[in-house]
């Protein structure tokens, strides 16, 4: 039995050892209680069962476990730079059997420790079974969309990495990662080179969807145009680019969702 309500107080104690107040603690805090949301709301949208509700709950508050450590180790989230987050957050999670203070059962411990390690990764590996492979879509369909208003709320600097605005708003986007967005590609993190193919690769995300729910949010809130509309782009070429991918996205999506 999953019982959400002990999970969510031993996650309150375990960020007692974190600084809540800095900047990228509080906001993976708020992160993580809205991704629980869209979990448990595209957990009922597939008509799952209430042990598969709960669950996705449970996973959507310990996918992000290891942002904590992170944080407060290096003060920033880019795995490259630092470390893989999910390999973290499985290793706090399973290695120090911290799991069975969230959940006395371990009969879904394959299942969480699956589903959170493959929540961040280009692809889902190879070899999951059907409940693991759900949960891992779920996971990661929770996320991303949770990622549209990250993204939105956000200072564009802070989540570019960049000191200066002006750098960003003077901006290219590099050939291969435009023509990869256009093919409604993911884009490759290894592949991005300036901060607008960051920019961009945030906006692919929407090609990762496995469910049409989080497609729908981000709709219905219009994150594509407002994302886009962040950023006061002042190359000319780089305008005609976002305008193509704005286009482009509107486009992908509502195909999609069948509009
Ligand atoms: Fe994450």
């Amino acid at each position: 039995m999953i019982d959400f309500e002990v999970a969510q107080k031993v996650f309150k104690e375990f960020l007692k050892d974190f600084d809540v107040e800095q900047d990228k603690v509080r906001l993976k805090i708020i992160h993580t209680y809205h991704v629980v949301d869209f979990a448990e709301y595209i957990a009922k949208d597939l008509k799952l069962s209430n042990e598969d509700i709960e669950l996705a709950k449970l996973i959507g508050l310990l996918h992000d476990i290891g942002r904590f450590d992170q944080a407060k180790r290096y003060n920033d989230f880019r795995d490259m730079n630092t470390l893989d987050h999910a390999e973290l957050g499985v290793k706090i999670l399973f290695e120090e059997n911290k799991i069975r203070d969230f959940i006395k059962d371990d009969k879904y411990d394959n299942i969480i420790y699956k589903a959170i390690l493959n929540h961040n990764k280009l692809k889902i590996e190879d070899g999951l079974n059907e409940k693991e492979l759900l949960h891992a879509k779920i996971i990661r369909d929770a996320d991303k969309a949770d990622n549209f208003r990250v993204k939105q709320e956000e200072k564009v600097e802070t989540m570019l990495y960049m000191e200066s605005l002006e750098k960003i708003e003077n901006g290219v986007i590099t050939d291969k990662i435009y023509e990869d967005f256009m093919n409604s590609k993911i884009i490759k993190n290894e592949e991005r080179v300036t901060p607008l193919d960051y920019w961009v690769s945030y906006i692919a995300f929407l090609y990762d969807f496995n469910f049409n729910s989080g497609l729908k949010y981000v709709m219905e809130q219009d994150y594509i145009n407002r994302n886009i509309d962040k950023i006061n782009y002042k190359n000319p070429e780089t305008r005609k680019r976002m305008e193509n991918v704005r286009q482009h996205a509107l486009e992908y999506v509502n195909k999609r969702i069948g509009k």
